[in-house]
Parts: structure tokens; C-alpha cells; sequence
């Protein structure tokens, strides 16, 4: 599977020595973690796989909440990052891994309770497919929760992008239920400010949480 245009892995690690300088990111990861806890009954024996984690900054702004974590991310320079900020707070039960479930599953038996994942599907081609692999990668009875732009007209990123403008909600609880998952919800739940060509401009950015729920089939192929 290939990376979209310039924001491939390599554009991704050039950015993460400077990603948390953006005050605006850190309050985007607290606000999404506030929504992530309202909606989810967090628990602190829970195993957590931040998915696209970049720094890790929402799995840190939720960490006082739950157990073990893995930040996972297709970018090295980001999972350097992490593992610089891992060895700093001195928080037992971190890890961050270099890994593209694009192109490989998780081993079989990997599996975390809750799965976390923010701003990270608008940047992968087969959505479907990773959704599946996130599924595999859910425990029975475990929790999803992705962050990500509502539909948009192509201006939030450069004109060249080749991602997706974001995510209605109908495509959206299609592509979860689809690779397994049930119990979906999808909300509003942040605004990004962002200027366009000079403009100041607000993005939408949902919360879809989804269960998989061991008494629910799950789709074949
Ligand atoms: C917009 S950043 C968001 C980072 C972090 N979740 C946050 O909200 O601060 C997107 C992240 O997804 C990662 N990413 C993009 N495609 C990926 C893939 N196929 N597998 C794993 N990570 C990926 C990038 O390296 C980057 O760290």
C-alpha cells in the first residue's frame, strides 16, 4: 500500500521534532481525550494501541485513565519522538512501535481494549482495510474510537493531496460495520482553526466510537 503524496512517512517524521510546539495540537489531544472519557467507560486495567499516534499526545492526555499503551505509528522520526517523551515521563506501561498496518496485520493474539486512532484515516488510501485490521486488533468486548475531518472541501490540506476530504457519517458507519464493528456512535465533538489562504476557517472533527461485540457476527471477506 502506498502513502499519500507528500504526507507520507517521511514528511511525517520531518515534522515531528517540532510537532508538539503547536500549542493547538495539545489542547486538540485534551479536548479528544475529554470526549473520548465521556463517552467510553474508561478503566485503569485497560490495554490502549494508539493508532497513527504521531507523539503520542492523545494516548498522554488519557493515560491518568487506563493501563498499558502502545503509541503505533508508520513514521520513524514520530515514534523517536514518542520514545523520547515515553523515557521522560517516567510513567510505567509505554511503549511506541514502528509499524504500517497497511501492509502487515499485528501478530495473531495482539490485542488491546481500547483502540485509539486521530486524525490518521483521512491519510490512508484503503480505509476499509485498515478498519478490518484495527478490528483485528480490538479485543472481544473492546472499544474503537477514531478522531477525524467531517467532510471538507479539499482546502484543509495543499491542493495536491490525494487523501480523503474527510468523512460523512453515513461512509463512515458503513466502513465500521463493515470490518465488524457494532454499537456506533459519531458526533461532533472539536473545531480546527486553520487559515486558507489567509483566511481564517474552522474544520469539524467527529468522534466515532464502535464496539466489538463477541456476540456479533463478524462480516466474511
Ligand atoms: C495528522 S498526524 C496525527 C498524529 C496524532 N494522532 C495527533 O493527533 O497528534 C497523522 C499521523 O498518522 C501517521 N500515519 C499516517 N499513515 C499511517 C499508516 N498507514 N500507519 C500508521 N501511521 C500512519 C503519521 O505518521 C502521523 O503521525
Amino acid at each position: 500500500m502506498r502513502d499519500m503524496t507528500q504526507y507520507d512517512a517521511r514528511w511525517f517524521s520531518g515534522q515531528a521534532a517540532t510537532w508538539d510546539d503547536d500549542r493547538r495540537k495539545v489542547e486538540r489531544a485534551r479536548q479528544a481525550a475529554k470526549a473520548i472519557a465521556d463517552e467510553i467507560p474508561l478503566d485503569p486495567s485497560w490495554t490502549v494501541l494508539d493508532y497513527g499516534a504521531g507523539t503520542g499526545l492523545l494516548a498522554f492526555a488519557l493515560a491518568d485513565r487506563v493501563g498499558e499503551i502502545v503509541l503505533m505509528d508508520s513514521a520513524e522520526g514520530m515514534v523517536e519522538v514518542a520514545r523520547r517523551r515515553i523515557a521522560e515521563c517516567g510513567r510505567p506501561g509505554i511503549r511506541a512501535e514502528r509499524h504500517d498496518l497497511t501492509r502487515a496485520p499485528l501478530p495473531a493474539g495482539e490485542q488491546f481494549d481500547l483502540v485509539i486512532s486521530m486524525m490518521v484515516l483521512h491519510h490512508v488510501e484503503d480505509v476499509p482495510l485498515l478498519l478490518k485490521r484495527l478490528f483485528a486488533a480490538t479485543a472481544e468486548g473492546g472499544w474503537f474510537a477514531a478522531l477525524d475531518l467531517e467532510p471538507e472541501q479539499g482546502e484543509y490540506h495543499d491542493a495536491d493531496f490525494t487523501g480523503h476530504h474527510g468523512f460523512s457519517r453515513g461512509a463512515l458507519r458503513r466502513a465500521l460495520a463493515g470490518a465488524g464493528f457494532g454499537h456506533l456512535t459519531v458526533r461532533k465533538v472539536l473545531e480546527i482553526e486553520k487559515e486558507v489562504q489567509g483566511v481564517p476557517r474552522k474544520f469539524g472533527v467527529f468522534l466515532a466510537t464502535a464496539r466489538k461485540d463477541a456476540e456479533r457476527p463478524v462480516p466474511v471477506g
